[in-house]
């Protein structure tokens, strides 16, 4: 199909909420390793790996022989028969997930995951109230989209009771207008003040990504989430790390990002990078957890077969090619580069992430900090232009979103911080700061 039969297609038949990035979409057509193609030829760079999701490469040899030897095997059996594949997968996430989590619920997607992490929540503590973070994105069911607290993404009208928000740990726009380190963390104690005056007084759960994806990268301090814990602990609700952007190896060192503020969550969720693209829901829990969920439940697709497969050799990649040392030294480079980057060009505000999971929001002007949303745009049109791909976020939509896959080398970052730093230049040439 031509680009303009897919354009056409794509208008009658698709619905219109689901949105592209550029004002002329890019049709992918295939990929390979750090490269996608689009259907006129275009080679381009891609730093955004289809949402933090292509984690090893695009169509990496050994996850797709894992694929095409399981299509010709068993190709699906329902959770009504288990099968080897999946209890291996399951075996093998408890070793590498954090403290004493160890038994796996799987459907389809990060939305499913969080909706199984909260309902078994809520099983086991018999209590309702859940408390998340503002800025926090959890993903496109009912449920999900009332965890999430972004005014954008929570358009459907229809939001569920028994969720309170926190204020998040948005150092760069601190809610409390503090500066760390003197505030004391003080937006972590802003979890209790939410218990106590918009819950019932005790929770079934807390729920946050170790660093906020959607919301544009926002990376708390490093004692955040030990106080946050504990308060969690204190009123009697499960802390639950919503990894569906910072698991599998993102933030570089650890195989999850909550690792990196040592706490130990009771329920983890997981789904993109995990299976290398293979659509996956993860939810993990300590076995009390897990065995408090009541009754009987299925998920027809979750712990299909081929995606076992896939999920199994996308780990066995990260550790043969030793992807979380990978990603934490190139992560290093590509992060010196950035802020290099932000000494030239004054449309960088701030520059934050983890690993290779590094943002850049962008700021009309670095006192008033007036978010820069169109100007994203542009950059992303123009390093499009330069052969690379880029993703955005934040509440404003002014934060460029970085995230390769982890088996980058510095030459890639080199070259994506080239195509940025020329996109930069015309822009400032153009007029724009
Ligand atoms: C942190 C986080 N949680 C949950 C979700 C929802 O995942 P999915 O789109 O697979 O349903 C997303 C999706 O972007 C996410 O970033």
């Amino acid at each position: 199909m031509t680009r303009d039969e897919v354009l056409k297609k794509r208008k009658d038949y698709i619905f219109s909420c689901v949105t592209h990035f550029y004002s002329e979409p890019l049709i992918a057509d295939h990929g390979q390793a750090q490269y996608l193609w689009d259907v006129e030829g275009r080679r381009y760079l891609d730093f955004f790996g289809g949402i933090l999701t292509v984690g090893v490469g695009h169509c990496h040899p050994k996850v797709s022989a894992a694929i095409k030897r399981q299509a010709d095997r068993l190709v699906h059996s329902a959770t009504v028969y288990p099968t080897a594949e999946i209890v291996g997968l399951a075996e093998k996430l408890a070793h590498i997930t954090p403290g004493r989590l160890q038994k796996s619920f799987f459907t389809n997607s990060g939305t499913e995951a969080n909706e199984a992490a909260v309902l078994v929540a809520r099983m086991h503590t018999g209590a309702f109230d859940v408390v998340a973070l503002r800025h926090g994105y959890s993903g496109h069911s009912h449920l999900a989209k009332s965890l999430t607290a972004m005014a954008p993404w929570r358009k459907s009208g229809v939001i569920s009771v028994g969720i309170a928000h926190a204020v998040n740990p948005y150092c760069y726009r601190c809610p409390l207008k503090l500066t760390y380190p003197g505030c004391g963390v003080a937006c972590a104690e802003d979890v209790e003040e939410t218990i106590r005056t918009a819950t019932s007084g005790s929770i079934a759960a807390f729920v946050a990504e170790p660093i906020q994806g959607a919301g544009g990268f926002i990376t708390p301090p490093p004692e955040y989430f030990k106080i946050v814990f504990a308060i969690v602990k204190k009123y009697g609700g499960l802390f639950i790390a919503d990894e569906v952007q910072t698991g599998f190896g993102r933030t570089g060192q650890k195989w999850f990002g909550i690792e990196h503020w040592e706490v130990e969550p009771d329920i983890l969720t997981g789904a993109k990078a995990m299976a290398n693209g293979t659509p996956v829901g993860l939810t993990i829990a300590r076995p009390e957890v897990a065995d408090s969920f009541k009754g009987s439940t299925i998920s027809t697709f979750g712990g299909n077969p081929i995606t076992a497969v896939a999920a199994r050799a996308t780990i066995e990649v990260i550790e043969e090619e030793r992807l979380l040392e990978n990603c934490a030294r190139v992560g290093a480079y590509f992060r010196r580069r950035l802020e290099e980057l932000q000494q030239k060009h004054p449309l960088i505000g701030d520059v934050r992430g983890m690993g290779l999971m590094q943002g850049l929001e962008l700021v009309r002007d670095r006192r008033s900090q007036e978010p820069a949303p169109e100007e994203t745009n542009e950059l992303m049109e123009r390093c499009r232009a330069h052969g690379l791909l880029i993703g955005k976020g934040g509440l404003y939509n002014n934060v460029v979103r970085l995230s390769p896959p982890l088996n980058v080398k510095e030459s890639d970052c080199d070259q994506a911080i080239e195509a940025m730093d020329k996109a930069f230049a015309e822009m400032e040439a153009a007029g724009r700061r």
